[in-house]
This record gives structure tokens, C-alpha cells and sequence, in this order.
């Protein structure tokens, strides 16, 4: 499941080992909510399988399917959730905590860069 996630495609076997120990998986039906504007969250999701819809004000922002991931904001600034994070489809997600996505993170500096790099894709509107 984790090498259908291209932020972690480069890890070596023991790379994925090591995060496959630290990850859980989670279901949520269609239409459940994963993550609300303005909570506090802790986590971060890949999607694995189905669609997850990015919702603020009420509009659809993004359309996160298979090999996407989400929830990155509010671990980086440690603010509060900056949209609705909404099942579409069944979908089957992968989560990780904060603190494990920052131990992950200090070993592995391309994991870093490609956070980074996602995320400045959404802030300016391009992901
Ligand atoms: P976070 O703020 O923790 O919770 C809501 C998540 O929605 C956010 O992290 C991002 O992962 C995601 N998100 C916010 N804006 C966008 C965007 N423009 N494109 C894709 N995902 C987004």
C-alpha cells in the first residue's frame, strides 16, 4: 500500500518496513467527514483507495484520489485544519501521526523536500 504513494516511492525495502510500522489504516464510508476546518488535527492520510473531496466555504477545492495525501497543513504550522476533508467514495486511507510523519521526516530529508514541494503547489493553486 505505501509504494502507491509516491511521496514515499524512493524508500528502500527497510524504509518501508520501518514506516509500515507506524502507519494504520482507516475506512471511511461515503459522504464521512475525515478532517473539519477549524479542528485541531494531528494526522496525516494518504489515500490508498477511493476519493477524498477537499472542501473550503463550501466549494470543492480538490479531488484527491489514489496516491494522494492530505493533512500536511495543519502538521506543518500547527494550526488548526484549513478545509473540509470529505470521503466521496468508500475510501481506504493510510494515517500517520505527526510526530512519526517528524521522526520520518529528520532521517529522511526526501520526504522533506517532497512535502515541501506539494505543498507549495496548493498554497498557490497549482495542485
Ligand atoms: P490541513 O490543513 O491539515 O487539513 C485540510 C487539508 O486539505 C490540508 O491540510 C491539505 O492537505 C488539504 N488541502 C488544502 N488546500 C488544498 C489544495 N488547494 N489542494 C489540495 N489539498 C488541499
Amino acid at each position: 500500500m505505501l509504494q502507491q504513494v509516491p511521496l514515499f516511492q524512493h524508500l528502500s525495502t527497510e524504509g518501508f518496513l520501518d514506516l509500515a510500522q507506524l502507519v494504520q489504516e482507516e475506512e471511511y464510508g461515503p459522504g464521512k467527514t475525515i478532517c473539519k476546518t477549524g479542528e485541531y488535527g494531528d494526522t496525516l492520510y494518504a489515500v490508498v483507495e477511493g476519493a477524498v473531496g477537499v472542501r473550503r466555504d463550501g466549494r470543492e477545492i480538490a479531488n484527491l484520489g489514489k496516491g494522494e495525501y492530505f493533512g500536511e497543513m495543519a502538521i506543518i504550522d500547527s494550526g488548526p485544519r484549513s478545509a473540509d476533508c470529505v470521503a466521496i467514495t468508500r475510501a481506504s486511507l493510510l494515517a500517520l501521526r505527526k510526530e512519526q510523519l517528524q521522526a520520518f521526516c529528520f532521517r529522511d530529508a526526501q520526504v522533506l523536500r517532497g512535502m515541501m514541494r506539494v505543498l507549495s503547489e496548493r498554497l498557490q493553486g497549482i495542485a
